[in-house]
């Protein structure tokens, strides 16, 4: 197939385009690096740094032989990416090219419109460019599970037939996102139904989890292969972050009570949901695909706990310390998420195990003179 991945210099584009090409698929990474240059102004380097797109595409080939090709664009350019759309006639489109930080959503006025104008834009400027060169292209688009906020109902995967005065309608499942960020992704997730429906255009929305982890078949051959790996505040996810601070000898930043559950997934599995979402296009015209992608739920404090566990065990001493939260959610809640769509296509989850923990935080020992204790603390607020 021929795969085309926005985003792919990204934590999760990157070890795609690699995943992709390994299986013989021909792979077009397209990023504007957004991504480095945010972080970089808000003090959120990742732990080492990574080469750019043309450099690593370069390592992929001399090492495997396998050709990954890279453009520099912004996605945002509704004209420019239908014309590489027009040239490179994609099979599938890959969308990750977002700015995926809700800490960075909420900094301010000037990160809150980059956020909206930027996520909605890259989602409007995709599905035009699959409306005018490549109708044929399935969409497959990277969600969050954080569209759903906590309802005190089962969630679904992002549909629900509602009964109201004796009638009934099935309605795309209700969104409340707990930040700026989560709330540009409810409004690509309209759009892309909009879009479906008017035109029957193919598009999955995957609801994906907090991912975790830096390894991959393709990333674990070569150190310039490895992806961005963050642990601040504002672009760290919460394992990886949890990961790093026990090797530092920094104790587990718990927000509030560390109640507060969600849905986690390994790297490795993202790489295997976005594949059988591509092998496996929708079936039905009309309506988006929405699969929800995690593979365990945890709260924070349990993580806090095994990452504890699993440290000690390899001789550090590691605390958890309850900071406040700088996040308006609920803390104490009911969390029922379905996701039996991606297990269906044949998921095969990774587990969180000790084993897979101990990996981790022995990866980041061998490099703790790189972790900056500074950007460990939460710097942004919801307040
Ligand atoms: N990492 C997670 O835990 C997680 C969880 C749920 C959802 N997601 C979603 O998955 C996607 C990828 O996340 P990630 O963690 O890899 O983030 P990332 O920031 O590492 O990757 C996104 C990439 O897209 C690029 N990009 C952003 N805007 C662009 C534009 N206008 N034009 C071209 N490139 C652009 C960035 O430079 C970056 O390299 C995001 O949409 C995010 O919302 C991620």
């Amino acid at each position: 197939m021929r795969v085309l991945v926005l985003g792919g210099d990204g934590y999760l584009g990157w070890p795609t385009a690699m995943h992709f090409a390994a299986r013989g698929h021909e792979v077009l990474a397209v990023d504007n690096y957004l991504r480095r240059r945010l972080a970089a102004e808000t003090n959120s380097q990742p732990l080492l740094p990574t080469d750019d797109l043309p450099s690593r595409c370069d390592a992929v080939a001399s090492l495997s032989g396998k050709s990954i090709a890279c453009r520099d664009l912004d996605c945002t350019d509704g004209e420019a990416l239908a014309g590489l759309f027009r040239d490179f006639a994609p099979d599938t489109v890959i969308h990750y090219a977002e700015q995926p930080s809700a800490p960075y959503s909420m900094m301010g006025y000037d990160q809150a419109r980059l956020t909206l104008q930027n996520n909605i834009g890259t989602t409007l400027s995709v599905i035009w460019a699959v409306l005018r060169a490549a109708p044929h292209c399935h969409i497959v688009k990277l969600g969050t599970m954080g569209e759903y906020g906590t309802p005190n109902i089962d969630i679904e995967e992002g549909w629900i037939e509602i009964e109201h005065k004796g009638r009934k309608e099935r309605f795309l499942y209700p969104r409340q996102g707990g930040s700026l960020y989560h709330t540009s992704k409810i409004c690509d997730t309209d759009l892309l139904a909009f879009y479906t429906r008017l035109n029957g255009i193919a598009v999955t929305d995957l609801m994906q989890g907090p991912v975790y982890g830096i390894s991959s078949d393709e990333a674990d051959r070569d150190a310039r292969l490895r992806p961005h790996f963050h642990y601040d505040d504002i672009f760290g996810t919460v394992i990886n972050r949890f990961v790093v601070q026990a090797a530092a000898g920094v104790p587990l930043t718990v927000y509030g009570s560390g109640s507060q559950v969600r849905g986690y997934l390994d790297l490795r599995d993202t790489l295997q949901c976005v594949e059988l979402a591509t092998l496996n296009p929708p079936t039905k015209k009309f309506e988006p695909r929405i699969l929800n992608q995690f593979t365990e739920l945890f709260s924070v404090r349990d993580l806090a706990e095994r990452v504890k566990q699993v440290g000690d065990g390899l001789g550090l001493e590691v605390g958890i310390r309850s900071v406040p939260n700088p996040r308006k959610e609920r803390e104490e809640h009911f969390y029922q998420p379905a996701h039996d769509g991606l297990a269906t296509l044949g998921l095969k989850p990774h587990v969180l195990s000790d084993d897979r923990l101990a990996e981790m935080i022995e990866f980041v020992l061998r490099h703790r003179d790189a972790v900056d204790v500074g950007k460990i603390l939460p710097r942004v607020s919801w307040a």
